[in-house]
């Protein structure tokens, strides 16, 4: 089959074929933060190296099309993810969006007190530490066990909140795991909890294979909340594999969710985990809140633009269904 034809032109959205009710049903939320991962998450997994300059460009197209939240780069071994090992460089670049004064709030990864003090010293105020519900991935994401990944994690958080930034702990593989299949659910909220307990601000619930199905994401939610984690401080991460990304999202909304990870054009996947394919498209979530009357702030015209742009700086069609539908010239 052809790929569609990918409009560069595409300008805001207007008439789109779609009700939008006037304000969300009752037991979803009135607004969702989107948590945009394409400049890490989706650039990470790239065959060829993005030039720093056309990352630079993404993430202030990202900002001018509403998001808030935009995951610039990680600051990791850079023989670990050779896409992102220009982050000395592109931070600079992007900076002033971070600022009091700017329009987006720019996350970085750090693994470990070497990625801290890099990220700190380009002035970074928010970071992500990243821990493993399995062992298997732990031992392939970052060469430790999960109790040794967290204890190389706790210094990074204490000095990181003793500055005063704000820190994001992910938590991958904590629907199904490659290697370990299911991942049962008790493994993940003990790790929940030791991050929450080290002191980080939220946390986000990676599906990194794509597996976990609606009745899972409430079960786990459920068994975190019995814990004494509160859903404020959760987000949810979900990779589209099975193609259960938005009914997954979905259910964590009717749950009280309201931080929802999402990759422009769905770019994605994870260098370690094979099986892991896009994350769930930025643009088929707004689509799909914006009909259930949630207000994200993303203009979702802007955003496909930015997303058929970036698609052509790849060589190849966005895999999100909404770009493709809204991009596409008869
Ligand atoms: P290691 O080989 O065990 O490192 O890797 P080490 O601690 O033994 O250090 C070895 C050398 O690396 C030392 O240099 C360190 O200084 C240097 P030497 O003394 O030999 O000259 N080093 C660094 N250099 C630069 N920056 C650093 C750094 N750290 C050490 N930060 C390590 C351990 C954690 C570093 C490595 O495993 C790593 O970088 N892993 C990152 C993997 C990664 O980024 N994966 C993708 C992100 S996670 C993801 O995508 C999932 C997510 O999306 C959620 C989901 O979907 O589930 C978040
Ligand atoms: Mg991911």
């Amino acid at each position: 089959m052809t790929p569609p034809e990918l409009d560069p032109e595409l300008g805001p959205v207007v008439g789109l074929p779609m009700a939008v009710p006037a304000a969300a049903a009752e037991g979803l939320p009135a607004r969702v933060r989107i948590h945009e991962v394409g400049p890490r998450d989706g650039l990470q997994n790239e065959k060829s190296t993005v030039p720093t300059a056309t990352k630079a460009e993404f993430i202030h197209r990202l900002a001018a099309a509403g998001l808030t939240t935009i995951e610039a780069t990680s600051f990791v071994h850079p023989k670990w993810v050779p896409q992102l090992a220009d982050a000395e460089r592109l931070f600079p670049l992007v900076r002033d969006l971070g600022t009091p004064s700017g329009t987006a709030a720019l996350p970085v990864l750090v693994p470990n007190d070497r990625g801290l003090d890099r990220a700190l010293a380009l002035g970074a105020t928010r970071i992500a530490v990243f821990a493993s519900a399995t062992e298997s991935f732990a031992k392939a994401n970052l060469n430790r066990t999960v109790d040794e990944a967290l204890a190389m994690f706790e210094p990074v958080v204490a000095r990181a909140k003793a500055q005063d930034a704000h820190v994001r702990g992910y938590l991958s593989m904590c629907f199904g795991d490659p290697w370990e299949g299911p991942v049962p659910v008790p493994q993940v909220v003990r790790v929940c909890r030791a991050l929450l307990d080290m002191g980080c601000d939220e946390l986000s619930l990676g599906d990194t294979i794509g597996v976990a199905t609606p009745g899972h994401v409430r079960a786990l939610l459920t068994a975190l909340n019995a814990e004494g984690v509160p859903t404020a401080a959760l987000g949810v991460h979900f990779h589209d594999t099975y193609g259960q990304a938005l009914a997954n999202t979905l259910a964590a909304l009717q749950h009280g969710v309201t931080t929802v990870d999402a990759s422009a054009g769905g770019l994605g996947g994870c260098p370690y985990a094979k099986s892991a394919t896009g994350n769930l498209a930025t643009e088929d979530l707004v689509w799909m809140l914006t009909g259930l009357g949630i207000d994200t702030g993303v203009d979702l015209g802007l955003l496909t633009a930015t997303s058929v742009w970036m698609a052509g700086q790849l060589g190849r069609p966005s895999p999100s269904r909404t770009v493709r539908a809204l991009s596409h010239k008869e």
